[in-house]
């Protein structure tokens, strides 16, 4: 099926119904990376793992970038709404609830994650963003219906700079999201904090 055009890991959730984890790994990984830390994270959800596109110097992403933290946003929006549109068509192959998806996005997964919901922000249920960045910033800015976003940054991050943590937040709020955010004594790496606090977050009621 040419719409499921991304090589992927599927799961399905143990129980009809039960959420959907779209993981989406950092730059260099693949669909294997986050497997484990969504069995810790949501035990018993469904898991759509993609592998990112793009490739440079031979380390999967999905996006291109220019240099470090500056990227192609022309190729950053079609990368968006080509993922968009494989969750779409992958909800629709698996049968899955395809309201009930939540991203959880490493560094550049973590920021095509932050482009979803900016930009196509009706695939996301909920969002956890670990070391995410500014991905872009639309005009006008779009209207994201109340989704909760939990955002897992490092203090210490040499890549992510507090300040634009802090802009990330902002931007997501001031465009609707209901935005969660943590900070870790952490470089860009994960750490364990990370993942309780993620799952705490994930065991929490959703609001209504
Ligand atoms: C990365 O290494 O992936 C960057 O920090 C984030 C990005 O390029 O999207």
């Amino acid at each position: 099926m040419a719409a499921l055009s991304f090589v992927h890991h599927y799961q399905p959730a143990a129980s009809p119904g039960a959420p959907t984890l779209l993981l989406l790994h950092g730059t260099g990984g693949n669909e294997q990376d986050l497997l484990p830390l969504a069995a810790e994270l949501l035990p018993g959800a469904g898991v759509l793992s993609p592998r990112g596109k793009v490739l440079e110097q031979g380390m999967a992403r999905f996006f291109r970038r220019l240099s470090e933290g500056v990227f192609d946003l022309e190729d950053l929006r079609l990368r968006t709404a080509e993922l968009a549109d494989f969750v779409t068509a992958a909800a629709e192959h698996f049968q899955f609830d395809r309201t009930r998806v939540i991203a959880v996005g490493f560094s550049n997964g973590a920021n095509i994650a932050g482009s979803l919901l900016l930009l196509r922000s009706e695939i996301l249920h909920r969002a956890v963003l670990f070391r995410a960045m500014v991905p872009l910033v639309p005009a006008p800015l779009p209207s994201i219906p109340r989704t909760p976003v939990l955002v897992s940054n490092g203090r210490v991050d040499p890549i992510v700079q507090v300040e634009e943590t802090e802009r990330l937040v902002a931007l997501l709020r001031a465009a609707g999201a209901e935005v969660t955010l943590v900070w870790q004594q952490a470089g860009h790496q994960l750490v364990q904090a990370d993942l309780v606090r993620a799952r705490e977050w994930l065991a929490a009621p959703e609001p209504s």
